[in-house]
């Protein structure tokens, strides 16, 4: 049976890939959630797996070499799926440091223990060892509204926020391990996800949120900055088809072929959210654009990234599956099926869960 170490397993993106991996895969592979449990992760997104026998949890810092370590030895670790980080721009402009420790020092702590663990006396690596270094289109820098112009795996890094930088670094450090090492890896660069399970702070989840709240809908500067956005879901299968059918040591881009305006996604998600509304439920009379709200723009704010995912496509044949329509109500549905998950995460009850559910473990 193949065993994943899966870092941040608990956060957005990574617990839907555990939910992904276990539907695909069942009870053919084994998972090692490592998670620290910051602010971003929260086990009850995993609450359906988390009793399966094929699933551990162990709550460590990447940060930490000797419970990594001690995971790599007490373990016979396959694959590595590693999504761990500090993921929020802002807040990357409020506290750049920890961005540096967790993104770039952590990332380099993982490349150490799985190189340890996985490395054989001449200097090759064992059969069949794979580490996948998960990372984002931010590492390109901004492009202007030239709609031919597209990041492609070629494009020079050009980050600008604490965050896209701090992956950028992380990124060149799996580089440096492929180049010097031949250490087993790739690299994924993925655009603006979307799905269940996404941290309030983040621009979807925010608006549904607000919006049902009959709170105002903060817009950065003029609206127009353009994001290009996957369904979760077709990420993570992207991740598991480039560790099964990618090039060792390639870079691969991911992204949904999907450019929206980020004004155009509020209005979005206020047009269904009116649709899916009862026109006897309170909430629909103050649900308008009256409550778009601009502010003032975010420091650097990158204008537009949008992805050439041709190469994944051509060598892997991944390409998006979810569409934008169906994707966004799919999760607006996920949202109002899931109040309570909501209600835990922004009264902070979700970092209770730990305690609840490990405290004896
Ligand atoms: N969200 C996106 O749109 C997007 C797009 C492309 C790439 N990415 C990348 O995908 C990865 C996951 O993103 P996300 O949106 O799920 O992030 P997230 O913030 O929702 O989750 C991050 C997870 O990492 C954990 N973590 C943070 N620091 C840790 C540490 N020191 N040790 C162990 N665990 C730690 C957190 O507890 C959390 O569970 C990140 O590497 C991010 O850069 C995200």
């Amino acid at each position: 049976m193949r065993t994943y170490l899966v870092t941040g397993g608990a956060g957005f993106i990574g617990s839907n890939y555990i939910h992904y991996m276990f539907k695909k895969y069942d009870n053919e592979i084994r998972i090692i959630n490592v998670d620290v449990l910051t602010y971003a992760g929260n086990l009850e997104n995993l609450k359906d797996v988390e009793n399966r026998d094929n699933y551990t949890f162990i709550r460590a810092d990447i940060c930490d070499r000797d419970a990594i370590n001690k995971i790599f030895e007490e373990n016979d670790i396959d694959r590595v799926v590693h999504f761990a980080a500090e993921s929020h721009v802002d807040r990357s402009i409020v506290n750049p440091e920890v961005f540096v420790q967790t993104n770039v020092l952590g990332t380099a702590t993982m490349l150490n223990a799985a190189k340890k663990a996985w490395e054989l006396p001449d200097g090759t690596f064992k059969e069949g060892k794979k580490f996948l270094h998960v990372s984002t289109d931010e590492v390109y820098g901004s492009l202007d509204d030239d709609p031919n112009a597209f990041f492609y795996e070629t494009t020079p890094y050009s980050p600008h926020s604490p965050y896209s930088a701090s992956k950028a670094s992380s990124d060149m450090l799996v580089k440096a391990y492929m180049d010097t090492y031949k250490f087993p890896a790739n690299i994924t660069n993925c655009s603006n996800n979307y799905g269940p399970y996404q941290f309030p702070e983040k621009l979807i989840p925010l608006i549904i949120n607000n919006a049902l709240a009959s709170k105002d809908l903060p817009v950065y500067g003029d609206g127009k900055n353009v994001r290009d956005w996957l369904y979760v879901e077709d990420h993570a299968k992207a991740i598991d088809m480039v560790q099964e059918k990618g090039r060792l040591f390639e870079t691969y881009n991911v992204g949904g072929h999907n450019e929206k305006q980020n004004i155009e996604i509020v209005k979005t998600i206020i047009d269904i959210l009116r649709e899916e509304l009862d026109d006897s439920d309170p909430r629909k009379e103050h649900l308008t654009y009256d409550l778009i709200k601009y502010v003032a723009d975010r420091k650097g704010h990158d204008r537009r990234y949008a992805i050439a995912p041709d190469k994944i496509k051509a060598e892997i044949g991944w390409e998006p599956e979810t569409m934008f329509k169906e994707g966004i109500r799919k999760t607006i549905h996920w949202y109002f099926e899931n109040e309570a998950w909501m209600k835990n995460v922004t009264s902070g009850d979700y970092e209770k869960y730990y305690e609840k559910m490990y405290s004896n473990k």
